[in-house]
């Protein structure tokens, strides 16, 4: 089997799998002339002039770019060919910031339409297809005003790229103006912070929207303080992560990224920025924590809560089955498939103490072949000592040694939450893959959580990676400031999990992917039916999820959409599965049933 490469440059940490690149997919569908209304693209009589692009850049002191796809360097017929910088993009850019420090990149490819991949000496041709045309290398908030008003007035599409990670395409558009929050770096640390309206007292910083995970983890450490963030580096920790949700190894403990919000500062479709707090347009706050970016406004900057300095201590191991049994130790590998499956069950059992505990279950099953099959363990314990967390882990030691499993010597690693390192650098990827929240239910009722055991045992048997992060966001945990726009449903779960599907979706033709599809949902259908009461994930999620409005935001869903559409009812901005985003679609590109970037956006 051919291990999907990871997004994110810090393999350990991420553990996110998706395919990579090869074949022009979605190339040459030019999106139909549509009578409706549509947003203004380039090529129509009212697009805007050069002279109109001019003043924008003016207003926006200098900061509007006009990138070209980073792969026009493969192309032999672009002016921008160049054989040296092609191979850097092929061999090393994805160690690198490269792609992070790109205006246009988007991370997980085929939602751009995969109209420039980068192939050695293409003969092909580079489009922009769903890349923007324009964007606003923003680093002040009166910038962000003059974008916001020009999309607005020339009725183009507007869209926000933060670092390019989202999954599904919410970052790009075809036709688009995008304002790049990346560079909105800035930092204060606030040691006696106290909230409008009295809720929260205590330390807190002030961050910009562009800072990713490592810096805002560098500033936390100067100050000796803990800033939940996401558990890949180069993740944004202030634009996608709190607006759609935000999980970490700490969410049993502080909640999740939108409850360590305590005010946001955001430009919102007239032009102006806003302050959102519990008392100050409290529907705009509750909606940005949870309702879903790139739909109300644009956050600049947020004041969030900085806890306590933390440890994290992670104890790690797998198992195997395969043709040869190994000596005890922290991976072995066993022959008897039943022990093994059992020894699978088990491991997810353990997440309800886990998540009681304030711990965090990182596991990933896969298939290494027809036979073989392993089981990578994180059990993420923050606060714990390493003597602690082996004595926490021995009830499921113990569980695993009677089936068989010869689990010995493991040795957790302990450092300050706050210090973790990694390489930094974002890769490219072109895979798909969809999700569930587990309610707790799914896991007390004994039938259920057979049948969901069953279920996700048969996506691993079919080649998918199963990654479960077992955590409790309760309400309890995430103190002040409640209740907030995100899916409820995450208040009484414990685990989310992502079945990562390794078909590579540039190659693929329409039957494949549509038999992809087929299958993945046959799998996914097994799973909801297991774990009623759950939902999906936001950030983590297929773009084609069935009900997404009840999946995604669950009982927010009918007051997410009419705060959108208090506060944006024009669609000045918009995205895939966001709140309202139903009224539009993006046309002549998704003959295969999955939605691409590359089209004209008009009204439903
Ligand atoms: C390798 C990898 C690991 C991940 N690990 C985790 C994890 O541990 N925990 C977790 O919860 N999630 C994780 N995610 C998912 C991640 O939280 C989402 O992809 C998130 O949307 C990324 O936000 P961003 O701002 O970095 O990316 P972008 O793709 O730039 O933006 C994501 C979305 O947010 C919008 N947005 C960005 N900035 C703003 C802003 N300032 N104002 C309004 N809207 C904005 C964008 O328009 C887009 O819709 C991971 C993703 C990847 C690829
Ligand atoms: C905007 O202005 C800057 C500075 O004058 C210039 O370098 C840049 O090329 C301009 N951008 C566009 C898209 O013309
Ligand atoms: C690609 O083109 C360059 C420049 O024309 C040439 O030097 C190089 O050998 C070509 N590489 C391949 C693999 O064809
Ligand atoms: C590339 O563009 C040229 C000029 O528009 C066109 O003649 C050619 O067919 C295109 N090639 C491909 C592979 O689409
Ligand atoms: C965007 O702006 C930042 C900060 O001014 C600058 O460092 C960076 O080079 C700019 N990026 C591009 C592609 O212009
Ligand atoms: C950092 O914070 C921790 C936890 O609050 C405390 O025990 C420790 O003394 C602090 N260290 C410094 C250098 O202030
Ligand atoms: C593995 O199983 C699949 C489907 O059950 C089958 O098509 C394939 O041939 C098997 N491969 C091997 C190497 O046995
Ligand atoms: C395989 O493991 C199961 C579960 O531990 C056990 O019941 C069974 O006896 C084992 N089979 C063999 C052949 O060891
Ligand atoms: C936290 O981890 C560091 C090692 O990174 C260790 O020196 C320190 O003693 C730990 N603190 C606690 C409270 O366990």
């Amino acid at each position: 089997m051919q291990l999907p490469i990871l997004l994110c440059a810090s393999l350990a940490a991420c553990g996110l799998a998706v395919g990579f690149n090869d074949v022009d997919k979605f190339r040459g569908r030019e999106a139909p002339r549509a009578p409706r209304a549509c947003k203004t693209f380039p090529g129509d009589l009212n697009w805007p002039s050069g002279s109109d692009w001019s003043r924008l850049n003016s207003s926006v002191a200098g900061a509007l770019l006009r990138p070209l796809p980073p792969a026009a360097v493969c192309y032999l017929n672009s002016p921008a060919f160049d054989p040296a910088r092609c191979s850097f993009l092929l061999q090393n850019a994805g160690r690198t910031t490269f792609y992070l420090d790109d205006p246009i990149t988007v991370l997980t490819q085929w939602p751009q339409g995969n109209t420039c991949l980068a192939v050695r000496n293409s003969t092909g041709n580079c489009t922009q297809g769903g890349f923007p045309s324009y964007v606003v290398n923003a680093t002040s908030v009166k910038q962000v005003e003059a974008a916001v008003k020009f999309a607005r007035q020339n009725k183009i599409r507007l869209i926000i790229k933060n670092t390019g990670h989202d999954f599904v395409g919410r970052n790009t558009g075809a036709g688009a103006l995008s304002i790049w929050t990346h560079y909105l770096k800035e930092f204060e640390f606030l040691p006696s912070y106290k909230q409008p309206g009295g809720g929260y007292r205590g330390s807190a910083a002030r961050v910009g929207a562009g800072l990713q995970v490592y810096e805002a983890f560098a500033h936390a450490a100067k100050h000796n303080v803990t800033l939940p963030a996401a558990s890949c580096l180069t993740v944004g920790s202030y634009g996608g992560w709190i607006t759609g949700g935000g999980h970490s190894p700490l969410s049993s403990k502080f909640g999740l990224g939108v409850d360590q919000v305590l005010s946001l500062q955001v430009v919102t479709a007239d032009g102006r920025s806003m302050t959102a707090d519990p008392v100050t347009n409290p529907d705009l706050f509750f909606a940005l924590r949870g309702g879903g970016g790139s739909t109300y406004g644009v956050i600049t900057s947020a004041i969030v809560k900085a806890h306590p300095q933390i440890n994290l201590t992670i104890a790690a191991f797998t198992f195997t089955v395969g043709a040869s049994a190994t000596q005890p130790g922290p991976d072995p590998t066993i022959t008897n498939l039943t022990a093994f499956w059992a020894g699978f069950d088990a491991v997810f059992r353990f997440g309800v103490p886990t998540v009681d505990a304030g711990g965090y279950l990182w596991t990933n099953g896969i298939r290494l072949s027809n036979t073989s099959y392993t089981m990578q363990v994180r059990v993420q314990m923050p606060g714990l000592t390493p003597a602690e967390t082996i004595t926490f882990i021995q009830p499921l030691i113990t569980s695993l040694n009677s089936l068989g499993i010869p689990l010995s010597n493991i040795t957790p690693t302990t450092q300050i939450y706050s210090l973790q390192t990694g390489a930094i650098g974002g890769a490219l990827g072109n895979g798909r893959f969809a999700s569930r929240i587990f309610p707790r239910r799914a896991y007390t009722d004994p039938t259920l959580f057979a049948a969901a055991m069953t279920a996700a045992r048969a996506t691993v048997e079919d080649g998918y990676v199963f990654h479960g992060l077992n955590m409790a966001p309760t309400l309890r945990v995430a103190g002040f400031p409640a209740p907030a726009g995100v899916n409820p449903v995450w208040r009484d779960s414990v685990m989310h999990a992502d079945v990562f599907d390794s078909t590579n979706m540039a190659g693929i033709s329409d039957d494949a992917f549509r038999a992809a599809k087929r299958r993945l949902e046959r799998h996914m259908d097994a799973l909801r039916k297991a774990t009623p009461g759950g939902g999906a994930y936001f950030n983590e999620a297929d773009v084609q999820e069935p009900e997404w409005q009840d999946a995604f935001f669950g009982s927010n869903y009918g007051k997410l959409v009419s705060i959108k559409k208090k506060w944006d009812p024009e669609a000045v901005f918009w995205a895939p599965t966001t709140p309202g985003s139903e009224a539009w679609s993006v046309e002549g590109v998704d003959a295969e049933g999955i939605q691409t970037q590359n089209g004209r956006l008009c009204r439903v």
